[in-house]
């Protein structure tokens, strides 16, 4: 399963490079908003500065929401970097956008995905990946993971070459389910990807070798 991390913080996404697990980044704009980036010029620029740190898989929203406009923005955004996704939303305009940036051989991330209907629609046009929204379906009071399982299935039934992008996971058991049922990526803040480090057993395992070692050493 790959790890992406869904921030546009260059020190958090610094950090979850270095720690050697990090596949991508995704960002939309209210994460770009968050980092105080704003007007065309910085958010390029802020792309290209994560594009610097990352191997590949940078996922760069388009703001238009009509086709001709969504595929101008697309370009512009794919020509910044080889490492770039186009983010589309999962809107009429945004389906014909996918099918068009897939013949052109430009990688998209269909995002806003709440069912699985949503899902098959992005596969059918041909999305690199598709991004279901775990926790803010579970904030609604509807089971995400659900989700993520249905749409592992369905695609797993026609062989879509579609990533499973499981989006909007809020902790380390979203993420643990999401490598359970299949999900090929997760997106998440930095935090719940350390949050797999810990266990107590292992800090009080590694303070008894530590102690051990040290009274043999005769310290
Ligand atoms: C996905 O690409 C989105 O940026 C993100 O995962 C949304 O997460 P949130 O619901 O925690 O804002």
């Amino acid at each position: 399963m790959k790890f992406f991390i869904d921030t546009a913080n260059l020190g958090d996404i610094r950090e979850a490079y270095d720690l050697g697990v990090l596949d991508g980044v995704t960002t939309n704009p209210s994460l770009m908003a968050k980092e105080g980036i704003s007007g065309d010029e910085k958010v390029k620029a802020h792309y290209k500065a994560i594009c610097d740190i990352v191997d590949n898989n940078v996922s760069a929203e388009v703001i238009s929401t009509d086709f001709d406009n969504m595929i101008k923005e697309g370009k512009e955004l794919a020509k910044l970097d080889d490492k770039i996704v186009v983010k589309i939303p999962m809107i009429k305009d945004g389906v014909k956008a996918l099918k068009y940036f897939s013949s052109e051989g430009i990688r998209t991330n269909c995002t806003l995905v709440f069912s699985a209907g949503q899902a098959l629609l992005a596969a059918k046009a041909g999305a690199s990946y598709v991004s279901p929204f775990i926790g803010r379906l579970d904030d609604i009071s509807f089971d995400g993971m659900e989700l993520i399982e249905q749409i592992v299935h369905i695609y797993g039934n026609y062989g879509y070459e579609t990533e499973v992008l499981a989006a909007s996971v809020r902790h380390s058991m979203h993420l643990l389910k999401c490598a359970e049922v299949g999900a090929d990526v997760v997106t998440c803040p930095l935090k719940v990807i350390t949050s797999l480090l810990n266990h107590p057993l292992t800090d009080s395992g590694l303070a008894t070798f530590l102690a051990d070692h040290a009274k043999a050493a005769g310290k």
